[in-house]
């Protein structure tokens, strides 16, 4: 095993921690505030960034969409350079986040900032980010990924960098009381397929990473049964494992997948399924189609973590176990929910990630587009 870990996104958590950005953002710096649509504004976040901001320079720039784009984006980048922006800090979900770090890296560039996702511009600066993070879902509080839409041409890719990492991030489970259900169940889902993203591969003799990522796991599924019933420790504990969940620790030094993601991009771009929701459609048919090479792993998930006996059936039981815990949240598994028209929507997906070049997908890089068909196909 060999690997290079560093997290340095410092963490602010807990109740009334919003203000404690004044003795994180330098004084002398001009502040640009993206936020979404509008949430903030109804549930007291906003006042207490205002309140927070006290004596800084600070503009905003709101409006960044869910699932956000380029063209959006690139008001908020015009914004920043022509008012000479220092720091950027992001009040939002995913979303918000991932497009203040677009927005970081973009400003630096003098190119077209989309140029950072095709990957003909690596970036190599950025402006200072802080996250104030008001849905537990993506880990982008405290990573170095962004994914980013262009409406122009319905794609969404992501980048990678370790210019973009925030500099802190405020998690306050008191500001995702506000969450619509649908929210909160789509943040348990997409926290849980990123662990399985990182752990549900083939054995790779890592007790560390694997028996955190077990732990994770089944405290999103135990979080996950009482979720008409949160309360104050449900919240903290929901917030922190969406975290955990995907900050790099338990991805360290290990081979990942993420097929499930890259197929499950397309379905958003395409059809503006959520992203969580695009998860569980492809997660459970690609476990299917790739169980020889999981089989190991759906095993020990299947026991160490839902408690099964060691069996000839206990990997398939696992992938029955992972759909039933998606169901049991009311979230679809089932392309045709979406879809009426299984064989047009499948067709366009696979042209999409040919175009993208998504042709050798997962940890053995072994899901070419006949096996993203298969995994489609199942999905029905
Ligand atoms: O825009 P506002 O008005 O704020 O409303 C948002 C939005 O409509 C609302 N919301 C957020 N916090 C709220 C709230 N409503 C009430 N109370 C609150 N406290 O929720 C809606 C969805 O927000 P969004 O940010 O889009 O959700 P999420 O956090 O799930 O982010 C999804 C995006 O992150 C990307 C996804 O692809 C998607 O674009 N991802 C980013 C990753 C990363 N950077 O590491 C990894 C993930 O796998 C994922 O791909
Ligand atoms: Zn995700």
């Amino acid at each position: 095993m060999k690997f290079s870990f560093s997290n340095p996104t410092r963490i602010e958590f807990g109740q009334g921690q919003i203000a404690a950005i004044e003795t994180l953002i330098p004084k002398n710096q001009r502040v640009l505030v993206l936020y979404g649509g509008g949430s903030i504004k109804n549930n007291g976040v906003y006042d207490q960034v205002s309140k927070a901001l006290e004596g800084y320079e600070w503009e905003e720039f709101a409006g960044v969409e869910p699932n956000p784009t380029v063209e959006t984006l690139d008001k908020a980048v015009a914004q920043v350079k022509s008012s000479k922006v220092d720091f950027i800090l992001a009040v939002g979900g995913g979303s918000v986040i991932d497009g203040a770090k677009y927005v970081a890296a973009s400003a630096k560039y003098d190119g077209d900032g989309w140029d950072i996702l095709t990957g003909k511009h690596t970036v190599d600066a950025a402006l200072p980010i802080g996250a104030i993070l008001t849905l537990p879902a993506t880990g982008s509080e405290s990573n170095g990924g962004s994914v980013i839409s262009k409406k122009a041409t319905q794609q969404k890719l992501p980048f990678m960098s370790p210019f973009v990492y925030p500099k802190f991030a405020v998690l306050d489970p008191d500001v995702i009381k506000s969450l619509p259900q649908r929210q909160v169940v789509n943040g348990l889902v997409d926290a849980f397929v990123h662990v399985c993203e990182q752990y549900l591969t083939f054995p790779q003799h890592a007790p560390v990473q694997d028996g955190y990522a077990e732990t994770l796991l089944k405290t999103l599924i135990a979080l996950g049964k009482d979720v008409d019933a949160p309360d104050d420790a449900w919240r903290a504990n929901l917030m922190w494992s969406a975290n955990q969940a995907l900050n790099g620790l338990i991805g360290a030094g290990v081979v990942h997948d993420w097929a499930t993601h890259m197929i499950g991009h397309e379905l958003t771009a395409l059809y503006g399924v959520d992203h969580a929701r695009s998860l569980a459609i492809v997660q459970p048919s690609l476990l299917r189609v790739q169980f020889d090479s999981k089989q190991q792993k759906l095993t020990q998930m299947g026991k160490n973590v839902f408690g099964f006996e060691d069996g000839e059936d206990t990997a398939r039981k696992t992938i029955d176990a992972i759909e039933a815990f998606y169901q049991s949240l009311s979230v679809d598994t089932q392309l045709t929910d979406y879809q009426g028209d299984k064989d047009t929507a499948i067709s366009k997906i696979l042209s999409q990630l040919k175009n993208h070049n998504m042709v050798a997908l997962g940890e053995e890089k072994a899901i070419t587009l006949e096996v993203s068909e298969k995994i489609l196909q199942e999905a029905v």
